[in-house]
């Protein structure tokens, strides 16, 4: 009896320690095989006398069924987890290429505001802030855009009221930095941010960027204007890059011009982006309208003035070749990882 109770001990502990079904049928062919430590004991009951033997059989019998079980039980436990934690092991490859992680890289337009806020630094331009939501004194009025003025239809605007817009362009900023610096000189900066136009196709976002460029001094005429455009299109899209200006119209400024340069993608030969003409327009400039000088604080006898406004995602979508608008917008990481 008290080797019974013993073994039973032992077996039942070893069952529950076993690791894996070949440890598990060893055990079962070690107790219960033919040679079993358990089956023999079960063979030599007839050594016993017979006032022994019922409940010395009763034990065993009672030990064997129990074993039977735990054994049965410990080995389905085993086959619900298929993958044991030493099997996993086992088939970790470590000659596959791992996940590699992608670096950040800054947006394209990003990449190209700060060139072009770097370029006009370089030629001795502050560059300034201003606000993405304006009065309309300073988005058209005191840019020489009364409000019946034709020209606000080029501008169709988003109003947060009757007197408050989303700006459509960065020109505010001239009126905004002449005041606080009158009657200082030169007045010499550069600004790029958002502007909001009710505008929305393949060529237009709702939302795009403009950088503004204002230098106000004495004696400055349209040469100093084509000098320092012809400058920053040299830095920007290569020394050989010629500038050409077509007379326009803008209100705030007299006269006005629309800026070319050579394609940067031909050449000057004529090719898909620049429809074949050699020249892509990349912004609007002029000489500073004298009311618009009035409205910032200069009188227009003394100092004269250059502005321009260039839109950036252009210059993005000319550098990148890019010829959706939109798909600067959309957040694809594809687009990011080609430019
Ligand atoms: N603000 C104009 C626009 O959004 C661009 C522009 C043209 C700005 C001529 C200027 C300028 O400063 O002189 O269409």
């Amino acid at each position: 009896m008290k080797r019974l109770a013993e073994l039973g001990r032992k077996a039942r502990s070893e069952v529950a320690a076993a690791g894996d079904p070949d440890a598990l049928r060893e055990l079962e062919l070690r107790y219960l095989g033919r040679r079993g430590e358990l089956t023999l004991i079960l063979r030599s009951l007839g050594d016993l006398s017979p006032e022994e033997r019922p409940a010395a059989g009763q034990q065993s019998n009672q030990l064997r069924r129990e074993l039977t079980e735990l054994i049965g039980a410990r080995a389905q436990e085993m086959r619900a987890l298929p993958e044991s934690k030493s099997e996993a092991t086992d088939r970790l490859d470590v000659t596959l290429p791992g996940t590699l992680p992608s670096p950040g890289r800054a947006h394209p337009l990003m990449r190209v505001w700060q060139e072009v806020e770097d370029i006009f630094l370089g030629m001795g331009f502050d560059v300034v802030e201003g606000n993405e939501i304006e009065t309309d004194y300073f988005n058209f009025e005191a840019l020489n855009v009364p409000r019946d003025h034709p020209a606000r239809d080029m501008q169709d605007s988003f109003y947060v009221s009757r007197d408050i817009v989303l700006r459509t362009q960065t020109s505010p900023v001239q009126i905004r930095m002449m005041r606080q610096m009158a009657p200082k000189l030169p007045v010499r900066l550069v600004h790029a941010g958002r502007v909001f136009r009710r505008d929305d196709d393949i060529t237009h976002s709702p939302m795009f960027h403009q950088v503004e460029g204002l230098l106000v001094d004495r004696g400055i005429g349209l040469q100093h204007l084509k000098g320092v455009l012809l400058e920053f299109a040299r830095r920007f899209y290569g020394a050989e890059t010629q500038v050409r200006m077509r007379p326009s119209y803008f209100p705030f400024t007299e006269p006005s011009a629309e800026v070319d340069v050579t394609c940067a993608w031909c050449r000057g030969k004529g090719c898909r982006v620049c429809k074949g003409t050699g020249w892509v327009e990349i912004l609007g400039a002029g000489m500073v309208h004298p009311n618009v000088l009035r409205h910032g604080g200069y009188d227009p006898e003394q100092v004269t003035g250059f502005a321009f406004g260039m839109g950036l995602d252009r210059q993005a979508q000319l550098r990148f070749e890019i010829d959706n608008v939109r798909l600067l917008f959309v957040n694809d990481w594809r687009l990011l990882g080609q430019v």
